[in-house]
């Protein structure tokens, strides 16, 4: 499909994503308190290649000229987040001055040039000592996170006016409290349906925050979205499908939308029950400007009669022998517009963001030039994807690339390059990738 920006309209916004533990690096300066990623990296064999963010792309130090990189690519909406510990060392009590202090820098150079800045408050490093107290497991995360949201939007909302409460809140409940693959590393049902519970009640309850300070500020938040087919159409494999994508994809949008959590489609959901206090099912809802809709492929489910709770497996893409990213992601499209459908049709969303798509490719630096065709590839018929569905009628308002900068992808370490700017770590140097230059081309025409 051919395509130009003009297509998308005049109002489309046109961005790249980051966040704050994945590029800051600083991890410990200036009165920074540890956040549980700083934690979880420190203990060891948890990250591939045993590394960690403690410099990471050294963005602290370095954001004038990675905002500058920004303007000269023409990259007009910057989504990014702040680290909770930055500004409020143990989570709750005392501000830090120097963090607020810096990413005031940011955001005063981002409107300089002309940048809109999107403010994601949580981007999954909760401050230490909060997790020390349960974190995300302990129902008085509503008080801490109340307090870090108001802090930030009273010190940044003069000036930042689109927010976005949680990046993702089903990956960091899942694989921080029940898989323990990602930070603080708890597993469990409970701890993962105690920490669901709760990050649906902040995720409302930021939304509600953010407006009451100011009407006209915009606000959402973001979900991870797959598209999911059975593996066959036996009706164990449907039934299996249907399972995951409860968990996967239902979860936290329809208690949002005042729906409830989506028991029809996964029964042990009902355990949730134990957590919710009087009056909980309407706290869960909140009327949000925008969804953030973030997909990278599609899953493929299969019934699995061994597996706890779902009797159901994904089957990898490796296994099924299909184009594949460096995560094992399959590369999938069409996803992206069954995504854009489906978010859609639910009532009460007003307007869809994509606030993350792009892919990891083995990227190779040949005369100062990373040639990465196969992510400009997926870019591009991601986006027709895109155009697809704006074309029918979808809501959909606005795209950002996942990411700027390659950065620290989370327990697969620095492997794995997302980012449209290519980063050398031992020497931080910047290369913008054949993918930035397209990027950037098209969204100047
Ligand atoms: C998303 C995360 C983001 C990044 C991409 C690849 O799930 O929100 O931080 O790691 O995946």
């Amino acid at each position: 499909m051919e395509y130009t920006k003009a297509d998308f309209g005049d109002d489309f916004k046109w961005g790249v994503s980051t966040a704050a533990y994945q590029v800051e690096g600083a991890h410990n300066l200036h009165g920074k308190g540890p956040s549980i990623w700083d934690t979880f990296t420190q203990k060891g064999k948890r990250i591939a290649g045993n590394h960690n963010g403690n410099i990471a792309c050294d963005f602290y130090n370095r954001y004038v000229e990675d905002i500058l990189l920004l303007d000269q690519l023409n990259i007009r909406e910057y989504r990014f987040s702040i680290s909770w510990s930055r500004v409020i060392p143990t989570g709750s009590g005392s501000i830090n001055k120097a963090g607020l202090d810096f990413y005031n820098r940011v955001i005063d150079l981002c409107l300089q040039l002309n940048i809109t800045p999107w403010i994601t408050l949580y981007h999954w490093d909760l401050p230490q000592a909060l997790e020390q107290k349960g974190g995300w497991v302990n129902r008085e995360i509503l008080f801490w996170f109340s307090e870090y949201v108001q802090c930030c939007v009273t010190h940044f909302g003069d000036r930042v006016k689109n927010w976005i409460i949680l990046n993702e809140p089903m990956v960091f409940t899942g694989a921080g409290y029940f898989l323990g693959v990602h930070a603080p590393g708890k597993k469990g049902l409970n701890n993962f349906l105690a920490s669901v519970h709760h990050a649906a009640l902040c995720q409302a309850e930021g939304g509600r925050i953010v407006k009451e300070l100011n009407r006209h500020n915009k606000v959402g938040t973001t979900f991870s979205y797959s598209h999911i087919n059975a593996a066959s159409s036996h009706d164990k494999d449907t039934i299996a499908a249907t399972k995951v994508d409860a968990l996967l994809n239902r979860m936290f949008i329809e208690p949002l939308l005042g729906k409830g959590y989506p028991i029809d489609g996964l029964k042990i959901l009902q355990r949730l029950e134990k957590f919710m206090h009087d009056g909980d099912e309407k706290k869960l809802a909140f009327q949000m400007d925008f969804i953030g809709l973030q997909n990278y492929t599609r899953e493929v489910v299969a019934h699995a009669p061994f597996m706890p709770f779902v009797k159901a497996r994904i089957i990898k893409a490796d296994k099924r022998k299909v184009d594949r990213t460096v995560m094992n992601w399959e590369v999938y499209p069409p996803s992206i517009y069954h995504a854009l459908k489906r978010i859609d049709a639910y009532e009460g969303v007003k307007e869809i963001l994509i606030t993350e798509n792009g892919a990891a490719f083995k990227d190779e630096v040949d005369n100062n030039k990373v040639l990465d065709k196969q992510r400009t590839e997926f870019l591009q018929n991601y986006i027709a994807q895109v155009l697809l569905a704006k074309k029918e009628g979808v809501k959909v308002n606005g795209y950002f690339v996942w990411t700027l900068l390659d950065n620290f992808e989370w327990a697969e370490g620095f492997h794995p390059r997302f980012g449209l700017v290519h980063v050398d770590f031992d020497t931080q140097k910047r290369i913008v990738k054949a993918s930035g230059k397209w990027y950037s081309e098209f969204i100047s025409w």
